[in-house]
């Protein structure tokens, strides 16, 4: 098949496992017998420096016609002075917004050889296999926000709003998902405290009578959900919450696996492209020195083969492709933890390696 994929590799390490994963899809392609056409564009502070823009028009454009977008990171302390007029990251939050991504997908999948690399024991991870479903264009994130004041009296608010069918379509989604796991859904809120969550509780707990009754449901607050998660992991199949509970739980959740260098994540819409990103950020403190974990971005290819090409038998190959370094005992920096540590692009080109090998 053809397909046009973006690339926005943004700042900080995002180019370097921007790169590694190209290479695995350009490997992916010859393989299989398709044509990937790829083409880059700026976002972030990158773009900030060029064209005084996070998201420049051009970007947005050639994303909305393209078959799927592969995103780096983007932030960097260059653009974090507070009373900038622009950062990096509302270029991200524009594209999501432009592209309608409402569902972002982060599954928490733990790779058997690396049980070894998690903080936690081996009892409670072994065997865990979470998919987060977090809420993506809504939420605080994109509430009215502003400033009043001045001195000791100068105040800040961002508004938290989620409406009904915001709540309906990604519940139905992460719903549909248990149907084809193990059956099993939890929301999470912060029902007791908040009015935003009090109605999503009530929508998700409607949506689930009514359409899905064959999937078990459960609600739990999510100042309990960050201590489960890291103490019966297991419990969880799918789990749907709103967009910054989503975004804390599973920078928690990437201790499971044991590096958030591991964890992938695609953001969906209604039809359309899909943007596929490494769920971490640009990782200003090791950025240029060759050493960032490329198998999130990898295994980010995998699902963006999967999700948005419908390429089940190459996701696979990735995948079983990086399931195989690891069995081969390769590990980046923050995997090896203190053993002996492989770069980015040897990491990238034993994947390529592995995929070249695999089966066809
Ligand atoms: P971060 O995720 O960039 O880094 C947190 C820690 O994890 C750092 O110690 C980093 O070295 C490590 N890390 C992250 N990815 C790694 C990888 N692939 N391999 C090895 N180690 C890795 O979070 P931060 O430091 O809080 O944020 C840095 C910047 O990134 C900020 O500007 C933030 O806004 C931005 N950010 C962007 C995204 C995104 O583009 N999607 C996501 C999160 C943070
Ligand atoms: C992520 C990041 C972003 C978010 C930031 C950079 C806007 O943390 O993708 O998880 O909070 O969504
Ligand atoms: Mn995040």
């Amino acid at each position: 098949m053809k397909a046009s994929i973006i690339l926005l590799p943004g700042d900080g390490i995002g180019p370097e496992i921007v790169a590694q994963a190209r290479l695995v899809l350009e490997n992916v392609a010859s393989q299989f017998g398709h044509e990937f056409g790829f083409a880059s564009h700026p976002i972030g502070g990158i773009a900030i420096d060029e064209f005084g823009d996070p998201l420049p028009q051009a970007t947005i454009d050639a994303c909305k016609t393209s078959d799927a977008i592969m995103l780096g990171a983007v932030g960097g302390p260059k653009w974090d002075d507070p009373s900038a007029k622009t950062r990096p990251e509302a270029g991200l939050l524009k594209i999501r917004k432009e592209l309608g991504l409402f569902a972002n997908l982060r599954p928490i999948r733990l790779f058997a050889e690396l049980v070894d690399a998690s903080p936690l024991k081996r009892e409670i991870i072994e065997g865990t296999d979470i998919l987060f479903l977090r809420e993506l264009t809504g939420g605080i994130y994109f509430g009215e926000s502003g400033r009043s004041g001045s001195g000791k009296d100068e105040a800040a608010f961002q508004s938290m709003i989620y409406s009904v069918g915001e709540v309906e379509r990604i519940v139905r989604l992460a719903a549909k998902a248990a149907q084809g796991r193990d059956g099993r859904l939890t929301s999470v809120d912060k029902a007791n405290v908040l009015e935003p969550s009090r109605l999503w509780r009530q929508t998700a707990a409607r949506v689930m009578a009514d359409e899905f009754p064959d999937v078990k449901y459960d609600v739990v607050l999510v100042d309990a959900m960050a201590m489960h998660l890291i103490n019966r992991p297991k419990d969880f199949d799918v789990v749907v919450t709103g967009n910054m509970f989503g975004d804390i739980l599973t920078d928690a959740a990437s201790m499971l696996p044991g590096s958030l260098g591991m964890l992938p994540s695609a953001s969906l819409g209604d039809g359309g492209p899909g943007l596929y990103e490494p769920i971490h950020g640009s990782a200003p403190d090791i950025a240029g020195k060759g050493i960032a974990n490329p198998l999130a971005t990898i295994l980010a290819a995998a699902m963006m083969l999967r999700h948005s090409l419908n390429l089940n038998a190459e996701a696979e190959a990735i995948e079983a492709a990086v399931q195989q370094v690891l069995a081969d005992g390769l590990r980046t920096a923050d995997i090896a933890r203190g053993g002996e540590a492989t770069s980015t692009e040897a990491m990238g080109a034993a994947v390529v390696q592995r995929l070249a090998g695999a089966q066809v």
